[in-house]
């Protein structure tokens, strides 16, 4: 197996809207992220991913790029940037930052011009087509509801917008667009960063003629994702821009790909195939989905695990694996995956305990490490557009807001945008002025300053895991083997690394379980690394487990 530093590693994303605020006026901002660096610093992270801080009108919190060599105003300026990236370079610390190039803003230059006429310079920047009759060209629908396509009255056709009608899609088939992305991307390395995380990756190259997408009788639009995901050109788009830009620097990648499976994956991250290090899928965080996010459904452990087990195989020696639970999109973990209740912090560690000691780079997401958990709010409270039109789209269709209700407090993504949680005073420690989303009402409890006092915090126990994984070679490069595929509560693997053997054992749920040593092991003495109880014994072939216990034992 390849080494590499960002195999190594453990990444921490940092959401800057709501990390911390200096200047009062209720959003955070890159000095406030700078006072935070040692924080950072003693968790023992050493790469930060900003989600974007360009300048940006704020349609999508940043996703919507007006432009994309200059800071948001609200985060500060470029000095403050250049401050930021030194001080983190001060301290071990590297910096990726998010690469949003599926599309732009609407107030991007290129669009304002691209939309003035049709023999506009910056006209094929962008996706533009005749309508059909009085209708959009196709029947692709938004991910955030309505038409994919928006009329512009100034050249009557109209723009394509796979996010919101402030994003425009970037038309990559333009040569123009490409070298403009790839030019962009070396300001930002010749300044010194250390990565991309590259947004929606997948979905820059449609299919021609852009087609419509299959639809069922009660759908309100097609379904285009088959014809703009994994599309024709974009293995060769990722290969040029591997050749222009990446490889001539040494940083790391991940490319954000809804809707991969592993066979598709590995196209985009084998390392034979000069493209990205490592993708972001989804398919675990689809587990308790049916008929799209919204719609509810109850995940099982076995499922789980086979989803772990058939990615870890896929890459196995060829690719890596990026190992997240949670991220500015997706739910708080805890509360979708342990218990944010009772068990709140043995059910953290015990998911913790997966993520770090899993084959791939772990990602933790800014309050992860405290325990952070979802939030229910009153419908006007929320300010995600997801959220907004979802709820006017589906209430129109004549559902039910309490209905709705409840998919938003179980998956809406402003359930891990509230403010990090520093300590108990007044709005979490986050801000002096009004923040400009809600504090979750537990922050009373759940915060940094409590973590760091108790000495038995989540926050010392990821501390802990990072340490391990930086120490023992197995955790990053072992190769794994599950144990009881078919046991509904245990999640247990044994991982392998030259003459070494590393066991762990996880109860994922609160009931009491018995975990035994599969009868043909060898093993009979073990050393423990980590636990999220004490543990007395060193023997390992009988134990009860207690609700979310977790155990890291080296074998012997
Ligand atoms: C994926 C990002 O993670 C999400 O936050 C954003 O809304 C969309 N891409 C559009 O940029």
């Amino acid at each position: 197996m390849n080494k590499q530093w960002w195999k190594e590693t453990v990444v921490y994303q940092i959401y800057p809207r709501s990390f911390k605020d200096s200047n009062g006026d209720g959003l955070g901002d890159l000095r406030g992220i700078i006072g935070k660096l040692d924080y950072l610093n003693e968790l023992g992270v050493e790469v930060i991913w900003l989600s974007p801080i360009y300048k940006s009108p704020n349609d999508d919190n940043g996703y919507d790029i007006s432009d994309y060599r200059a800071i948001m105003d609200d985060f500060g300026t470029m000095e403050n940037f250049d401050e930021l990236l030194e001080e983190m370079h001060k301290r071990g610390l590297k910096l990726v930052m998010d690469l949003v190039v599926n599309h732009s803003s609407d107030e991007h230059k290129w669009f304002v011009e691209s939309r003035k006429s049709k023999d506009n310079p910056y006209r094929d920047y962008y996706i533009w087509r005749k309508g059909n009759k009085s209708n959009p060209p196709n029947n692709w629908g938004s991910f955030f509801s309505g038409s994919a396509w928006q009329y512009d009255e100034a050249t009557d056709e109209y723009f394509l917008h796979l996010f919101s009608k402030k994003q425009p899609d970037l038309n990559w088939e333009n040569e123009k667009v490409r070298c403009e992305v790839y030019d962009t991307m070396k300001f930002w390395f010749q300044k010194g960063i250390d990565g991309f995380r590259m947004d929606v990756i997948n979905l820059i190259s449609k299919v021609q003629g852009l087609p419509d997408g299959e639809k069922g009788e009660n759908d309100l639009y097609g379904n285009g994702f088959p014809l703009f995901a994994n599309g024709p050109r974009v293995h060769e788009f990722l290969q040029e821009m591997n050749r222009e830009v990446l490889s001539k620097y040494d940083i790391m990648t991940v490319g954000e790909a809804p809707g991969v499976d592993p066979d598709t994956a590995k196209f985009y991250v084998n390392e034979d195939r000069d493209e990205l290090n490592m993708l972001f899928q989804f398919e675990l965080m689809d587990i308790d989905s049916g008929n799209g996010k919204w719609d509810l459904r109850p995940w099982k452990l076995t499922t789980f695990k086979n989803i772990m087990v058939k990615w870890y195989e896929a890459l196995k020696d060829k690719g890596w694996n990026s190992l997240f639970l949670n991220n500015h999109d997706q739910p708080r973990m805890v509360s979708r995956f342990g218990n944010d209740k009772e068990y709140r912090v043995e059910s953290a560690k015990m998911l913790a305990t997966l993520l770090h000691t899993w084959q791939g780079t772990p990602y933790i997401y800014q309050g992860e490490e405290i325990g952070m958990t979802n939030v229910q709010f009153d419908i006007a409270e929320y300010k995600d557009i997801e959220i907004i039109n979802m709820f006017k789209e589906k209430t129109a269709q004549g559902m039910k807001k309490e209905e709705l209700l409840e998919s938003i407090y179980a998956k809406g993504r402003d359930n891990v945008r509230t403010p990090m949680q520093w300590d108990n005073s007044k709005n979490a420690g986050f801000t002096e002025g009004e923040p400009w989303l809600k504090v979750n009402p537990n922050y009373t409890d759940i915060n940094v300053k409590q973590a760091l006092e108790d000495k038995n915090s989540i926050f010392y126990y990821y501390q802990k895991l990072i340490r391990l994984r930086k120490e023992n070679p197995i955790i990053v490069y072992g190769d794994i083997k599950l144990l009881y595929k078919d046991d509904e509560n245990i999640f247990s693997y044994i991982r392998k690394f030259k003459d070494e053997s590393l066991l762990v054992i996880l109860n994922f749920f609160e009931n009491e379980v018995e975990f035994r040593l599969p009868t043909d092991s060898k093993y009979r003495e073990a050393e423990l690394l980590i636990a999220n109880y004490e543990v007395d014994t060193n023997i390992i072939d009988n134990i009860l487990l207690k609700p979310y216990e977790a155990r890291v034992y080296i074998l012997h």
